[in-house]
């Protein structure tokens, strides 16, 4: 096991980010901390979404453009998959190098999804092609239909439609993107190799009765919605276990306060500034703090076939204050997870 006064682990990866755009982008880059995450799978959800190769190639030049020369990181960039996907525009996106997956928006399932997809016939050729050039497909795991009950959208969709997808492109590598329940993290467990899944700290140290702890919690709002404590003690299970098929990906999602603090309130949860801080408050909790290192720095890494991180960081049992609120775009501010908490741990390069 690790020292309980702190350790040295490789850098991690951040397998699922939200990095917005222009001014909202600017901030976020300017809270990520130093020399923490290396790669970072950017998420392609902007208005409009980021369909085509040609689009990921500008949006990748507008991050490095607006990136502190001391914030090294490297964005990997997805497509957004749409009904209209052509199978050449995977081919283009391999040519490319540049982007590392295509995201599966059901259409309708969160925040800026409207062009996701809602005939999975139609994709199909495209997913088969995915497979054939090795580019792996992340996906938002929920359905959609609006009578499922909105804690039961991620099991229908492993039930009764991941395994058709599966089944349709053999081969097809699978992120099944911030897992959130036991059926999910029993699915991929069983599944082949090619099947893994992402996990974000908010659903490994929180269940759904936080979103209504004293009074309604916008901040805590997130889709996939928080589920029950059987769903999180089997997300514990999965991290605990070692299994390579889970990694690091924290669906840092950014919005300003008054957008959470609505009547009408948005999705996400902001995590950047402090995620694996987080993680490892949930895996000290758990009593396997032992397989963090694994989990942020290497499952991932293999998953998407990329060099694992030799540069390190260090973790440090040390008080740090999350700050109330972080500045956000234009005139706005972001309240980030678990603001105004006291954390033990502090992550330095
Ligand atoms: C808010 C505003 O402009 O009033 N912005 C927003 O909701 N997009 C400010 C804020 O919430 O920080
Ligand atoms: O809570 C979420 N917010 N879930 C998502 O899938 C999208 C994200 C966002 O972009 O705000
Ligand atoms: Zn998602
Ligand atoms: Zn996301």
């Amino acid at each position: 096991s690790l020292p309980s006064a702190g350790f040295t682990m490789p850098r991690p990866d951040d397998f699922h980010l939200h990095l917005r755009d222009g001014p909202e982008m600017a901030s976020v880059l300017g809270h990520m901390p130093r020399g923490v995450m290396h790669r970072v799978l950017i998420m392609p959800n902007l208005q409009p979404p980021v369909t085509t190769t040609e689009q990921a190639l500008a949006y990748r030049a507008r991050i490095l453009e607006a990136k502190p020369a001391d914030l090294d990181i490297e964005p990997l960039m997805t497509l957004y998959l749409t009904d209209k996907t052509p199978p050449e525009e995977i081919d283009a996106a391999v040519d490319s190098g540049a982007i590392a997956a295509v995201k599966l928006y059901p259409a309708g399932a969160t925040t800026n999804s409207d062009s996701g997809v809602t005939d999975y016939d139609l994709v199909m050729p495209t997913l088969r092609r995915m497979a054939e050039r090795g580019l792996p497909l992340c996906i938002h795991g929920e359905v959609t239909d609006p009578s499922v009950d909105v804690f039961e959208r991620e099991a229908a969709f492993v039930s009764e439609r991941l395994p058709l997808v599966l089944a349709a492109a053999p081969g097809l590598r699978i992120v099944l993107e911030h897992i959130t329940t036991r059926a999910a993290a029993e699915f991929v467990a069983s599944a082949g190799p090619n099947v893994a899944a992402t996990i974000t700290p908010q659903h490994l140290l929180f269940n759904r009765n936080e979103l209504f702890r004293g009074g309604l919690r916008p901040h805590m709002y997130c889709l996939p919605i928080l589920k029950t404590e059987d769903d999180r003690a089997a997300l514990i299970d999965a991290v605990r276990s070692g299994s390579p098929k889970f990694f690091l990906g924290t669906d840092s999602a950014p919005h300003a306060r008054g957008r959470k603090e609505s009547d009408c309130g948005c999705a996400g949860i902001y995590s950047a500034h402090t995620a694996l801080e987080a993680y490892a408050l949930a895996f000290e909790r758990a009593g396997c703090i032992d397989r963090l290192p694994a989990f942020a720095s290497q499952h991932g890494a293999d998953f998407y076939k990329v060099s694992r991180n030799t540069a390190e960081v260090t973790v440090s049992r040390k008080a740090r204050t999350v700050p109330a609120e972080l500045s956000f775009g234009e005139d706005c501010v972001v309240v980030p997870f678990l603001a105004g908490q006291e954390l033990p741990w502090t992550v330095e390069a």
